[in-house]
């Protein structure tokens, strides 16, 4: 009997209509145009407007077109994995959240954290179970509504995130596509570098929290883009280096979305092609888990069956990884 492997068999996205551009930031802050395109790549990001929205109710939408796509109901789900940074609340788990508003009755369901590597995590993490034979439908989501946690009075962050979710369908699959290997790291080295100062347990919000600006993603861009820049592609060089595979073998290059430079070094490491490269940061940002969801949702039509994906990310953490895939559709 062949390998079961866990294949993505159905793929969605969604961002929110709002669109900030760089022009719109030039108002905000002390920023231009030329200055984020050329050290950034962006040129717009999507923004959830609206009282009482979050994140889960970014996924409800790409969840919904997801389950009509593949023809299945809700029901149907045994396990939701929500990759996120900014959830719903503190607890519950925005999968519990998303369970209830999409109408899965059946499924379990938890959030994984691992910054901007965390849809990775969670493909691998779902993976397990369709490969165990445990499950046979995993909804693996990521999602972010970054614009709750970044600063629109600090330009060296507000000009790089953005909203936006995508989700995944995981099915078995015996005829050698899908997940075929991961590489995944953490070093909590990366903390002083990339975080929110508080929130969490060890300064819970309050008043002083909140005048001191700590509820809002803090980042030192150089130290965070040093490392980024040469993990994010050593680690897909080395998944490609463990599976025999040379950069012409390699269909689409689907690296996170951080920073079109990070993207560029990552490209030139493994040798792959501009054109196999995926990008659309210069219309959504870093949308943090959201990226390589969101780039297989807009891609989805060009992929043939057999294609060798490449899929790369790195993260607050630090969290870095790279996962080799085969698609199966
Ligand atoms: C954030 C980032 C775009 C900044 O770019 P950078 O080239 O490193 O820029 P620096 O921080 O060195 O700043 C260079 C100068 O531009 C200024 N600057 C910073 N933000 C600016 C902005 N939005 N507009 C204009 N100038 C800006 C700085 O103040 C600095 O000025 P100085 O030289 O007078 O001190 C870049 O560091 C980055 O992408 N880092 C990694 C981000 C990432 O991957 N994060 C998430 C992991 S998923």
């Amino acid at each position: 009997m062949s390998k079961i492997h866990a294949a993505i068999t159905a793929v969605h996205g969604y961002v929110p209509d709002y669109v900030l551009t760089n022009k719109e930031l030039e108002t905000l802050v002390d920023t231009n145009d030329e200055w984020i395109t050329t050290r950034t790549g962006i040129k717009e990001r999507r923004i959830l407007k609206g009282e009482g929205l979050g994140t889960s109710d970014l996924a409800v939408p790409a969840v919904e077109a997801l389950l009509k796509k593949r023809g299945i109901t809700a029901n149907e789900i045994d396990l939701i994995i929500f990759c996120t940074t900014t959830p719903d609340r503190v607890f519950p788990a925005t999968a519990n959240i998303l369970a209830e508003k999409i109408g899965a009755k059946e499924a379990w369901g938890f959030d994984l954290q691992a910054a901007c590597s965390g849809f990775l995590f969670g493909l691998a993490t779902g993976s397990q179970f369709i490969e165990s034979g445990k499950h046979k439908k995993v909804l693996v989501i990521g999602g972010d509504k970054m614009s709750s946690i970044t600063n629109y009075k600090d330009r060296a962050t507000c000009i790089i995130f953005g909203d936006g979710a995508g989700a995944v369908l995981l099915e078995p699959n015996d005829e050698g596509n899908g997940i075929i290997d991961s590489i995944l790291k953490s070093d909590g080295v990366g903390v002083p570098y990339l975080h929110q100062k508080a929130g969490g347990s060890i300064r819970p919000a309050s008043h002083e929290t909140v005048d001191a600006d700590e509820h809002f993603a803090y980042q030192e861009g150089q130290a965070v883009f040093k490392f980024a820049v040469t993990n994010m592609a050593d680690v897909a060089a080395e998944v490609m280096e463990k599976n025999n595979l040379q950069s012409e073998d390699i269909a689409w290059l689907v690296p996170h979305q951080a920073n079109k430079r990070i993207i560029d070094a990552t490209a030139n490491r493994t040798g792959v092609s501009p054109e196999k490269v995926i990008i659309n940061i210069e219309r959504y940002g870093n949308t943090t888990n959201g990226t390589i969801p969101l780039c297989l949702w807009e891609w989805e039509s060009k992929f043939k069956k057999g294609d060798n994906l490449i899929l790369a990310a790195f993260g607050g953490g630090f969290t870095w990884g790279s996962i080799y895939l085969k698609w199966a559709y």
